[in-house]
This record gives C-alpha cells, sequence and structure tokens, in this order.
C-alpha cells in the first residue's frame, strides 16, 4: 500500500476501506507517513467528504493510535458531556456537580482553551488550589466517592488526533464534518465513558456555523458512537450569542456557582437542564428527560448541587471557601464599561468576536503555549433581544493590563449587532438527534 495511491482515491471521490484508513493513521501516527502527505489527504477529505463507515473507520483506527482508558473498576454507568467548541460555555462546571448528586457517574477530561474558544480545565484552575492531573488510580477514586472528577487528558490518547488537528488547524481543513466528528469521537470514546451527550453548537462562534450542517454533524457523532458501543445522543445548540453572561475563567466560576444556587443566566440553566437531564436518563438514574429535568430543578433549589461542587473542589485539593467568598478567586484590577452608541435592540453578540476579545485581554491562549490570566474577561450586560439605549452599558471588562484596551473595547462595541426594532429571541436549543 502506498500513501499516494490513498490520497489520489480520496481526492476522486472514492470510498476508502478500512485497510487503507488504517495504514495512513497508524503510519502518519508513527511518524512514517509524512505531514505532507496527511495534510494533502486531510484537504482531499475536506473537498470530497467520508461516508458514515469511512468516519466510523477513521475514528476506529484513531482511538486504536493510542492508549485507551478503562473506567470498568467504576460500578454503574459512567457518562461524559462534550461540546464541540464554544464561547461562555461554563456548563461542566454546573453539571458535572449536579449529575453526581443526582446519582450519576461522571469521569471527565476536559480541555484548555485555545483560539476564540474557552477551556474547562482553565475555568476550574481558577479556583485557587484545583489539580487537574490525577494520577488513574486518584480519578477513578474521586469518581467512586465523590460521583465527579474533571482532570486533564492524561497517557497517551488518541496521538493520531493531537497530531492530525495540528496538521489542519493550518491547512484550513478544520471544517469538515467527518474530520470533525472522527476527532471529537475518537477522544470522548478513548477516555472511556460508556454513555456520551454532545453539544454541537451551532452558529458564528461555532466550528459549524451553519444549523443544518450542526444536524448532520450530530447525525455522524450519533451513528459512530452506537456503532463503537456507546449511547450517544446530541443535541444541536446556538452559538448566536455567547452562554450565560460570563466570559473568562472565574468569572465564569462565579456564573457556574450563581447558577448552582438557583439563579444564573436563563440560558446556562436551561442549556444545563437539557444536557442533564438526558445525561441521567443514560445514567439510567431516571426514566424520562422530564424526570430528570425535575430532579435537577430539584437540586438546584436545595443547594445540593453547590455542595457538591464543593465536595469536588476539596477532593482535588482546591480551597471550597473560594466558591462563597469571590475574594479569594483571581480578581481584575480594572472594570472597564463598554456603552452602546445607539439605541435599539440586541440582534446578534458575534461569540468568535467575543470569544477573541477576551483572548486579547489574556483569558485564552493565543498559542498553545500562552499563560492564561485567570481573573480577566468580559461580562455581558445586555444579551438578544434586551432593548439598550445610547450610552447604557452593553459589557463590563475585567482587565488587568490596560495595554489592548482599545481594541478590545472596539471588538466588543462591534461584537453587538443592534435592530432598531424588537427582534424575536432565537431557540436556544434547535433540536436533538439519537434518542427513540
Ligand atoms: N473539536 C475537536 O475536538 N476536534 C475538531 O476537529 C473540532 C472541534
Ligand atoms: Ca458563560
Amino acid at each position: 500500500m502506498r500513501a499516494y495511491d490513498i490520497i489520489r482515491k480520496k481526492r476522486d471521490g472514492k470510498i476508502l476501506n478500512a485497510e487503507e484508513i488504517n495504514y495512513l493513521i497508524q503510519g502518519f501516527t508513527r511518524g512514517e507517513v509524512p505531514d505532507y502527505q496527511m495534510a494533502a489527504w486531510a484537504m482531499a477529505v475536506c473537498c470530497r467528504g467520508m461516508d458514515p463507515v469511512e468516519t466510523v473507520n477513521l475514528t476506529r483506527s484513531m482511538v486504536a493510535s493510542g492508549e485507551t482508558i478503562d473506567l470498568s473498576a467504576i460500578p454503574g454507568i459512567k457518562v461524559d458531556k462534550h461540546s464541540t467548541g464554544g464561547v461562555g460555555d461554563t456548563t461542566t462546571l454546573v453539571l458535572a456537580p449536579l449529575i453526581a448528586a443526582a446519582g450519576g457517574r461522571m469521569a471527565k477530561m476536559s480541555g484548555r482553551g485555545l483560539g476564540h474558544t474557552g477551556g474547562t480545565l482553565d475555568k476550574f484552575e481558577a479556583i485557587p488550589g484545583f489539580q487537574v492531573t490525577l494520577t488513574r488510580d486518584e480519578f477513578t477514586e474521586t469518581v467512586q466517592r465523590v460521583g465527579a472528577a474533571v482532570v486533564g487528558q492524561s497517557g497517551n490518547l488518541v496521538p493520531a488526533d493531537k497530531q492530525l488537528y495540528a496538521l489542519r488547524d493550518v491547512t484550513a481543513t478544520v471544517e469538515s464534518i467527518p474530520l470533525i466528528a472522527s476527532s471529537v469521537m475518537s477522544k470522548k470514546i478513548a477516555a472511556g465513558a460508556d454513555a456520551i451527550v454532545l453539544d454541537v453548537k451551532a452558529g458564528q462562534g461555532a466550528f459549524v456555523k451553519d444549523v443544518d450542517q450542526a444536524f448532520a454533524l450530530a447525525h455522524i457523532l450519533v451513528e459512530i458512537g452506537k456503532q463503537m458501543g456507546r449511547e450517544t445522543v446530541a443535541l444541536v445548540t446556538s452559538m448566536h450569542q455567547p452562554l450565560g453572561k460570563a466570559i473568562g475563567n472565574a468569572l465564569e466560576v462565579m456564573e457556574a456557582v450563581e447558577t448552582l444556587r438557583g439563579a444564573g443566566p436563563a440560558d446556562l440553566r436551561e442549556l444545563c437542564l437539557a444536557l442533564g437531564a438526558l445525561l441521567l436518563v443514560l445514567s439510567k438514574v431516571v426514566q424520562t428527560e422530564a424526570e430528570g429535568r425535575s430532579r435537577l430543578e430539584q437540586l438546584l433549589g436545595s443547594g445540593a448541587g453547590l455542595t457538591k461542587l464543593q465536595e469536588m473542589v476539596k477532593a482535588q485539593k482546591g480551597n471550597p471557601q473560594a466558591l462563597e467568598d469571590w475574594s479569594l478567586l483571581p480578581q481584575a484590577q480594572k472594570v472597564v464599561m463598554v456603552r452602546s452608541p445607539l439605541s435599539g435592540y440586541v440582534q446578534e453578540i458575534k461569540a468568535e468576536e467575543m470569544g477573541f476579545a477576551s483572548t486579547l485581554l489574556g483569558a485564552g491562549r493565543e498559542t498553545k503555549d500562552s499563560v492564561v490570566d485567570l481573573a480577566v474577561g468580559i461580562v455581558l450586560n445586555k444579551k438578544v433581544g434586551d432593548p439598550v439605549e445610547a450610552g447604557e452599558p452593553l459589557a463590563f471588562l475585567h482587565v488587568n493590563h490596560p495595554g489592548r484596551l482599545e481594541i478590545v473595547q472596539q471588538k466588543v462595541q462591534s461584537a453587538f449587532q443592534l435592530a432598531r426594532e424588537p427582534v424575536p429571541v432565537p431557540p436556544l436549543i434547535y433540536g436533538i438527534v439519537g434518542i427513540n
């Protein structure tokens, strides 16, 4: 077999068999297939696509490129939740403790922020002392005892994806449904959960902007899960504005705590209830989504979710007091208002622009090695549908280094698209894929 022939076959729009895909993926992981051939192949896939069988075979081969995690020592169904990448997405900080408090088991491997999207690990690390590196035994023990743990990727999970993603990132081949689907699912499957709930984002702030395309992605993600023996359900949700109001690490910890107290922004709460209800159904803690929802509402009302987050924080060596006393969280030196130039109604808040603005403040990474400032970020004062008067604050910037302040102010102001007339609020959840 030759990489050349496989590239040519895909270039000509033909279907690759499992052996061909495996030859390429394993050869690439071992360093035998060079980057330039792999990049050419990724571009061929981008242009020609892959059918579901090819996409499942690609995922299988990627999982086989490295280690996999065995969670079978933990009794019961282990669930995982994953978003395809959003801005201000604070759901894991709310859901992990809620699911654990409801009696489920959430063994979560999370990532760091890169580009305009934030990362759950950075958010947890805003809690002083919180450790995202646990040994395998500590991880298993914590999930068993507390019900949830959140850690960074350890070991050599899906090295094929690490290498391939780095190439895709610089060759304009990220936006391919089969490549995104195999990238996401290979990592979820290698991480060992029995059941997976996916939040497929659609909109300006997402990898997949178009709602129909997001549904296509959701369908193939669910199909891969099914073919590989993991129960998988996907929600297609809106990224036509950042989720909740806070964007930035410590700011999102506060927002998660507010939500666990039964308050918090309406959209964040609603998405947590929808994803959480599915997680509880897949965990077999409840029979129906409606039952799951009411269980979660109880836990939000009673504060049991917050108590569980404190327990999780303690178990991972963080200071649980920081969840009650904000002065123990990283604080920015200055808060700066961004005012509206016009009166009108908020039509859209470009999430990608907001993500970049928050990265410019230091809340995200411009490169893999950037150091994140956990204190800084943006708090929205207006959401889509809200009326706004000229001169009213649209958002508050939490700032440590005023160097780029002017650019950030401009970016945030222009991310708000205003209309003269009232605008209908678009749906938060477009639909669900994979539940009977
Ligand atoms: N997230 C991933 O993990 N992989 C992709 O390809 C895109 C989003
Ligand atoms: Ca948020």
